[in-house]
């Protein structure tokens, strides 16, 4: 083995051999991932992080001249030594999967039938002329293959396994790519790569964190970064003027497909700024990502270096979400006015809303209850159970009531439907021409709170639209659509009637609606920006409200006292009483986006070691039971588990 480490070393990677290197002596490390042994003769694909390249054993071959001069430069009985040729045979006969050699041998063409243009190394075998094996290994738990049925939960057991295939392979080299990029960028924009603690104060707002007791402190608690939010705004009072991080944040919170516990963000944050020149800095990085990736030509879907943007406002009124799937249609449509103008239509669940708003106090802006329609066009062709499936996959909305259908029919009728006997002819008529239906649309309606109906059609849509494959399952499907969605509320009112930050406490209102603050805080709009790539949301952040008198008359809407604001937040708001610039960030989701760039399905096709989303890590059995000392040293008791 020594010899192969240290006297003549790896001349290349496995996967990188072409036609180029025909007659090259070369040495390759690697895993075995096939063998066919054809008595006296072995043949073996051997893998490394660059791909596979056939490896041949054969005692009766010997090579003709090397026809090239190469790096090792052996020659005559040293290169072709028929007893290393003979001991290198009997090492292959005995190897078996996943076990880890090393082989010194001659690249030569395969010959034209037996070339595998699958393979970038399709062209070429290397025929050994000497071997070494490194290391044996056990029979392993599933096979290292593209493409394979394995249960998840045996692969993440197995991770260092999983790793080995070359889908995952290519996705963390994604991810490489991605941080390369970014930092080689915004280096060269001028920002400074700063680190920030992950050990912080707790916070309350945003998500739920995670705590670590202080083993110096008795009782009391770290909470782990869910951002480095605030130290980035301290950053720009230090007068760092423009900084980047590539940091992991933890968040306690439920867990689903674009979601961990720990994940790593872009993080940026600007001084002396506009929402216009975050996004010119953002548009350029994904410009430059997507290039550097081989992902897609941003310029040619958008040459003006800009993404398109749209209101927060609009984006809920269209796609029922702040983060639209642009890659198609099928909008959905907002029938409350003219069911206010029906005064219901016939239809009892309709008028209990429209009755509330007889006074005339209904505005498209901060609806409580409203009436929508989505309709499903007639060629998608769905059954009664597959209609009545999107309905009940809408039941894990909390608050669902059901899904009101009816199919259009000459003259347009409704059919099918609980609502033909009690709709009136000219609330019918009227939403026909307004939704443009045709026959056999399937018209689905939603009536009540604007949260439950808005989420019941935006997943109505996405799951509509994959169903007829209008969009792939997952993976881009070869579309690429950005869009930045603006200005949503600064404040959400709780159902006391008091308010809350929408987002936090710090987002600039927009200038325009600085008076609303004191008359009307449920229309005060903000400088806050959502990044949206196909569908998900990757990444988010906002101009910051650095000016105390607007903070002060924010704080007043949200009923937080002088005392609290300090006790809540106090090192923030003296640091900027100390001299604060105007400034503003994002931090991009770099997990969901390099999972969008891969075509990945869940965050765990990018993430090397993922949680489960039960939190926990099969592999190692994180998290654990820990000896009663240990918790007597952190001064914490844990109660018993029901
Ligand atoms: P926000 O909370 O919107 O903003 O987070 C920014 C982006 O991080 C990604 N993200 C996640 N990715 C994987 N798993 C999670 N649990 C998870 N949570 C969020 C999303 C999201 O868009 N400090 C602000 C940014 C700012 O205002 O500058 C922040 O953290 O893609």
């Amino acid at each position: 083995m020594a010899r192969f480490i240290d006297e003549i070393r790896r001349t290349h990677y496995c996967g990188e051999l072409r036609a180029a290197d025909l007659g090259k002596e070369v040495v390759l490390f690697g895993w075995v991932a096939h063998r066919r042994d054809f008595g006296g003769c072995v043949f073996i694909d051997l893998r490394d992080r660059e791909g596979l390249a056939q490896i041949v054993f054969d005692a009766d071959y010997t090579p003709g001249e090397v026809l090239r001069p190469n790096a090792l430069g052996t020659r005559g009985e040293a290169f072709w030594n028929m007893s290393q040729v003979k001991a290198a045979l009997a090492l292959a006969e005995g190897v078996r999967r996943e076990w880890v050699i090393g082989i010194r041998g001659v690249v030569v063409h395969r010959g034209e039938k037996n070339v595998n243009p699958r393979l970038g190394t399709g062209e070429i075998e290397v025929r050994v002329a000497e071997a070494v094996l490194f290391n044996r290994a056990e029979t392993p738990a599933f096979s290292v293959e593209d493409d394979i049925q394995t249960d998840e939960d045996i692969r993440l057991k197995y991770r260092y396994i999983d790793l080995r295939r070359a889908p995952l392979q290519r996705n963390l080299r994604m991810r490489h790519e991605v941080n390369q990029t970014v930092r080689q960028y915004l280096s060269d924009q001028g920002a400074l790569e700063l680190e920030t603690p992950i050990l912080c104060k707790y916070t309350p707002g945003g998500a739920r964190n995670f705590l670590v007791p202080s083993r110096l402190n008795a009782g009391k608690f770290y909470a782990l970064a869910e951002s480095p939010q605030l130290f980035k705004q301290l950053f720009m009072m230090s007068g760092f003027d423009k900084y980047f991080q590539i940091v992991k944040c933890f968040r306690d919170e439920d867990l689903r497909l674009d979601r961990q516990p720990e994940f790593t963000q872009i993080d940026i944050e600007m001084s002396f700024v506009s929402q216009d020149d975050v996004f010119r800095l953002l548009e350029g990085l994904l410009f430059r990502i997507f290039e550097k990736t081989g992902t897609a030509d941003l310029k040619a879907l958008y040459p003006s270096g800009a993404f398109p943007r749209m209101s927060f406002a609009e984006s809920v009124n269209r796609f029922g979400n702040d983060k639209p799937d642009l890659r198609f249609g099928l909008e959905l449509c907002d029938l409350t006015a003219l069911s206010i103008e029906h005064d219901g239509g016939g239809l009892a669940l309709v008028k209990a809303i429209t009755d509330r708003y007889k006074d005339g106090t209904y505005r498209l802006e901060v609806p409580a209850e409203i009436v929508k329609a989505f309709v499903i066009p007639a060629s998608a062709n769905f059954s009664r159970p597959q209609l009545e499936a999107f309905e009940k996959s809408l039941r894990e909305i909390k608050g669902f009531k059901g899904l009101a259908r009816a199919k259009l029919a000459d003259g347009g009728a409704w059919t099918q439907s609980p609502l033909t006997k009690s709709v009136t002819d000219a609330f019918r008529l009227a939403v026909n021409a307004k939704l443009g239906v045709q026959d056999g649309d399937i018209l689905c309606f939603q009536f009540g709170t604007t949260d439950v109906v808005n989420a019941a059609l935006s997943k109505l849509r996405i799951d509509v639209a994959k169903k007829t494959g209008v969009i792939p399952e997952s993976g881009h499907g070869g579309k690429w659509e950005l869009l930045w969605v603006v200005n949503p509320p600064l404040f959400e009112q709780n159902e006391d009637g008091s308010w809350a930050a929408a987002h936090h406490a710090f987002t600039r209102p927009i200038d325009e609606h600085l008076e609303l603050l004191s008359t009307d805080p449920a229309r005060v709009l903000c400088y806050r920006y959502d990044l949206v790539l196909n569908g998900f949301e990757i990444g988010g952040g906002s101009i910051r409200l650095h000016d105390p008198d607007v903070q002060q008359k924010v704080f007043s809407v949200l009923g937080i006292e002088a005392a609290a604001a300090q006790e809540m937040f106090g090192f923030l708001l003296e640091a900027l009483r100390s001299g604060a610039p105007p400034h503003g960030g994002i931090a991009i989701g770099m997990d969901r986006l390099t999972m969008l760039l891969s075509g990945g399905a869940t965050l765990r096709d990018v993430i090397p070691f993922p949680k489960t989303n039960q939190g926990l890590d099969t592999m190692s059995g994180a998290p654990v039971f820990v000896d009663p000392k240990q918790l007597d040293e952190l001064h914490v008791a844990v109660a018993p588990t029901k």
